[in-house]
C-alpha cells in the first residue's frame, strides 16, 4: 500500500510525549500497512536539551517553539501541559493551517470553545481522545459511537489518583495521608496532588464530556473532593455492602445539565464500584443503546500515547471537531 506521510511537530517529550515518540518507533511499520500512513517526528520542544532521554534522537529537540510551529509539519502534538504556554503554541499552530491534537485537559477546559471556533475557521481539527481517561477512548464512544442516539447520563470515575487512594484506604486498611503518601511513591500521584484529590481533575475531564454529549447548557454545577474520606468511613460503607469512590456525573435536568464531583457510596450492582486502583471508568446511559462501560488505564505513556497518536492516524479521515 502506498502511505500518506503525516508529519509530526512535538510540544514536549516527558511522560506522554516521550511515550508518543517510543510508541511511534515501535508500530510505525505496522500503522504504515494497516491505515496507510507514514508518521515521521520532525522536531520536539523541550526545555531542558540535556535531560537525558533514551530512544529520543537528539537531533530534533529544540527550545525554540517556533522552531517546530513553524516547521513543515502536517500535525502539531501538544503535550507541554498547562495553560497559558500550551494555548499560546496551539493558537499559533491553528494560525499556521496546522492540525492540532492535545492531552491538555486544562486547557480545553480553560479555552476549549475559543480553540475549536478558530480551528473551525481556518479549516482544521483539534483531536483530544488522551485528554480523558488516557487510553479509553471514551470520546470516540460519545461522539461517533453514540451519534445516532440521545445521552441521559455520563457517569466515571475520571481520575485515578482518587480512586488509587481510595482502594488502597480499604484493602491496606491505610489512613487517608498513608496512601496518598503511597500513590505518590508509586508515581500515581503528583508531589502536589490538590487537582487530584479535591476533585478540579475530574470536573475538567466532566466538562469536556459534557459538552460532548449534551447540548444543553449547563445549570449547576458541584465539586466535593476525597480529602475528608477516612478509614472508617470505607469500612462502615462496605459494612452496608458498598464502596466509596469519586464519581463524576453530568445527567439531564430540567433546563439543562446537572454536573457533579464526588465521592459516592456504590453498591455492588453499580459497574464503577469494581473499578480499582489507578483505573478509570465510564458508564454511558443512552436511550437507544443502553447502558455501555468502559474501563482501562487513564493515564500513564503508553496509555495516553495510544489515544494521541490514533487521533493522529484518524486526521486522516478529518472528522474530529467539536466540543460543542
Ligand atoms: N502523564 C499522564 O499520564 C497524562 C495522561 C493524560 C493526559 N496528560 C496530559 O498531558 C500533558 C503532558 O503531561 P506529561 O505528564 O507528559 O507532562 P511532563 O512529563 O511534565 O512533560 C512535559 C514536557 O513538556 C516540556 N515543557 C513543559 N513546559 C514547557 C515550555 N514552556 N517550553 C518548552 N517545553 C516545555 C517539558 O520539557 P523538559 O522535558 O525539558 O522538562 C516536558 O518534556 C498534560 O496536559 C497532562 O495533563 C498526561
Amino acid at each position: 500500500m502506498s502511505a500518506a506521510r503525516l508529519r509530526l511537530g512535538l510540544l514536549g517529550c516527558g511522560t506522554v510525549g516521550g511515550g508518543v515518540v517510543h510508541l511511534i518507533d515501535r508500530e510505525r511499520e505496522r500503522i504504515r500497512e494497516r491505515h496507510g500512513v507514514e508518521l515521521t517526528i520532525e522536531k520536539i520542544l523541550v526545555r531542558d536539551l540535556a535531560k537525558p532521554r533514551p530512544g529520543v534522537d537528539r537531533r530534533l529537540l529544540t527550545t525554540r517553539a517556533t522552531d517546530v510551529l513553524d516547521a513543515s509539519c502536517d500535525v502539531i502534538v501538544e503535550t507541554v501541559g498547562g495553560v497559558h504556554c500550551a494555548g499560546a503554541y496551539v493558537r499559533r499552530a491553528i494560525a499556521n493551517g496546522r492540525h492540532v491534537v492535545t492531552a491538555n485537559k486544562a486547557l480545553l477546559a480553560d479555552c476549549g470553545r475559543d480553540l475549536f471556533a478558530a480551528a473551525v475557521r481556518r479549516g482544521v481539527t483539534i483531536g483530544f481522545e488522551a485528554s480523558v481517561c488516557g487510553g479509553i477512548p471514551v470520546i470516540r464512544a460519545i461522539r461517533d459511537g453514540l451519534a445516532a442516539d440521545t445521552i441521559d447520563c455520563v457517569r466515571g470515575i475520571l481520575n485515578g489518583t482518587s480512586n488509587y487512594v481510595l482502594t488502597r484506604i480499604e484493602a491496606d486498611r491505610l489512613s487517608f495521608d498513608a496512601a496518598l503518601a503511597l500513590a505518590q511513591e508509586r508515581g500515581f500521584a503528583e508531589a502536589d496532588p490538590s487537582l487530584d484529590i479535591d476533585g478540579e481533575d475530574a470536573a475538567q475531564k466532566l466538562r469536556i464530556l459534557a459538552g460532548l454529549a449534551f447540548d444543553e447548557p449547563v445549570v449547576s454545577s458541584s465539586i466535593a473532593g476525597i480529602r475528608g474520606i477516612r478509614h472508617e468511613d470505607v469500612i462502615r460503607a462496605r459494612e452496608h455492602g458498598r464502596v466509596i469512590r469519586q464519581v463524576a456525573s453530568a445527567h439531564r435536568v430540567t433546563g439543562g445539565i446537572e454536573l457533579r464531583v464526588a465521592p459516592v457510596q456504590l453498591t455492588a450492582h453499580d459497574p464503577l464500584a469494581h473499578i480499582r486502583d489507578e483505573f478509570n471508568g465510564v458508564v454511558i446511559q443512552s436511550r437507544a443503546a443502553g447502558e455501555i462501560t468502559l474501563i482501562g488505564r487513564g493515564a500513564g505513556a503508553g496509555p495516553t500515547a495510544a489515544a494521541v497518536v490514533s487521533d493522529v492516524i484518524m486526521m486522516r479521515s478529518d472528522k474530529m471537531n467539536g466540543i460543542d
